[in-house]
């Protein structure tokens, strides 16, 4: 039996000239955790050409839906980037991935840190009913190098607050931070630097991460990753060490940014 499901692409957006989303059909077969991510690919010369991918659309949505960037010499994003409406995309049948709720102890907030299209698995987070429940306060910080990279800005600003059903929860709850590193914005400079100088915990109005408190999801490059992981090891947060025993923060490690 074939490892992969093939579905239709329905709806191609480009951001910019670097990032991209698509959306395609799901197998009504595929089960998966909102945070996973799945292999996906295309067929070249007969052969599947398959990268990992966080999975962007919630699990309870009837569509799968993936945020990428377009790497000009990348095997597989300079093909993807020109895929249509109405090709074929394969997917892997086993979603997988650290980014689960499941994997961290029980706390009063959530911070979710990405940069680029690290946001992936956050933007199904950031719609999972199971988040709110958890956390008292939920806090994206999204840092990119310039202002047209804040993709799925609008989701967070506009959409989001006015859903009917996560908007009371997510106008209480959640706290939308974009950063820019490149250019002039209401919030500047990296989410490392921002949390080093205690900027970011003065601009969102709460305490320094602390391991009483918070519990912490990263997914970016991996020099942010490890960056990020450096700073919260030295509030004494401890990191899942592998799927299944929850900790205080996790670790997208499938993630190639
Ligand atoms: P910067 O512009 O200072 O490099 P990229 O497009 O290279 O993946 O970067 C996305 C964002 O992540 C940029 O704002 C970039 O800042 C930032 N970034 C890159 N590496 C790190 C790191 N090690 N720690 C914190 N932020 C980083």
């Amino acid at each position: 039996m074939s490892k992969f499901h093939t579905e239709t692409v329905t709806y191609v957006h480009h951001w910019n000239d670097s990032l991209f989303t698509i959306k395609t059909t799901r197998d009504a077969g595929l089960r998966f955790r909102n945070g996973e991510f799945a292999m996906i690919g295309i067929m070249v010369d007969g052969r599947p050409l398959m990268r990992a991918y966080s999975i962007a659309s919630p699990n309870y949505e009837d569509h799968l839906e993936f945020f990428s960037i377009k790497v000009q010499d990348g095997p597989l994003t300079s093909r993807l980037q020109h895929i249509k409406v109405g090709d074929e995309l394969i997917i892997s049948k086993k979603p997988t991935g650290t980014l689960v709720v499941d994997d961290l102890l029980p706390g009063k907030n959530l911070y979710m840190l990405a940069t680029g299209t690290g946001l992936a698995p956050f933007l199904a987070l950031s719609r999972d009913p199971e988040v709110y429940e958890k956390f008292d306060k939920i806090i994206l910080c999204h840092g990119v190098r310039k202002v047209e990279d804040l993709a799925y800005r609008e989701m967070f600003e506009e959409t989001l607050p006015n859903d009917e059903l996560f908007g009371e929860w997510y106008r209480e709850k959640f706290i939308y931070y974009p950063t820019v590193t490149r250019e002039d914005f209401r919030n500047t400079g990296r989410i490392t630097d921002l949390m080093k100088s205690g900027k970011l915990y003065e601009d969102i109005g709460l305490p320094p991460m602390n391991k009483e408190d918070d519990r912490v999801m990263i997914c970016g490059s991996m020099p942010f990753n490890a960056d990020i992981s450096e700073i919260l090891d030295g509030y004494g947060l401890i990191v899942s060490p592998r799927m299944g025993v929850p900790a205080d923060y996790v670790v997208e490690r499938a993630f190639v940014g």
